[in-house]
């Protein structure tokens, strides 16, 4: 399972990448408000400049049409840059033309394996099942990702799932024992990943020892 980060922060990004294992960066527009006096387009272009691999860029038009223009318009910002669509009829139209076009997308707002298989047969190259918003409501957020990743794995279905609305480290140990391809992160749960305590013990011995070498 990859790792990708899930913000529009660019210092988040910066120093979550300078970690070596990041491989990609997910936004939506709910993270991209929280983002002051920068435009989209602008974000959209530092990131990409900085990370080399899929750059999620989420559509704000609901009509096939107006998704097409504007996936468009994302997708020459750089190369690395995929659409982000929601899960809906007029989604996976745009989501076609897009896939004929070469442009990669990303299908999000994914609850219900059928929606998974239904962006994957349009073409998606992503799916995005929401962990964290299933388990809000009581559902089992982990059992969707294991479902779509047996679904995937008989009919050889390439699309990749990425585990999003990620929330806590276990969702992400869980996610990679499920089958998702890539779990995106917060930076603060990215961070979480790294702690152990016998980790931070062990340097502290390691160095006091040091201190006392003849
Ligand atoms: C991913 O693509 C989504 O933008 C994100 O993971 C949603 O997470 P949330 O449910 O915490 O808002």
């Amino acid at each position: 399972m990859k790792f990708f980060i899930d913000t529009a922060n660019m210092n988040e990004i910066k120093e979550a990448y300078t970690l070596g294992c990041i491989a990609g960066v997910t936004t939506n527009p709910s993270l991209v408000a929280k983002e002051k006096n920068v435009s989209f387009h602008d974000r959209l272009k530092e990131i990409t400049e900085l990370v080399p691999g899929s750059v999620s860029a989420e559509v704000i038009a609901l009509d096939a049409e107006g998704m097409i223009k504007e996936g468009r318009e994302l997708a020459k910002i750089a190369p690395n840059i995929t659409v982000k669509v929601p899960m809906t009829p007029e989604g996976l139209k745009a989501v076609a033309v897009f896939a004929k076009e070469g442009i990669k997308t990303n299908v999000t707002l994914i609850f219900s394996a059928n929606q998974a298989l239904l962006a994957a047969r349009a073409g998606a190259s992503y799916v995005s099942p929401f962990l964290g918003r299933l388990d809000d409501i009581g559902h089992n957020g982990m059992e969707l990702i294991s479902t779509i990743s047996d679904i995937f794995a008989i009919h050889d279905i390439e699309t990749e799932i990425i585990a999003a609305s990620i929330r806590h480290p276990l969702h992400v140990t869980e996610a990679a024992l499920n089958g998702a391809d890539i779990a995106t992160i917060p930076y603060n749960v990215i961070m979480q990943l790294f702690k152990h305590p016998l980790t931070d013990k062990g340097i502290e011995a390691f160095l006091a020892d040091w201190e006392k070498r003849a």
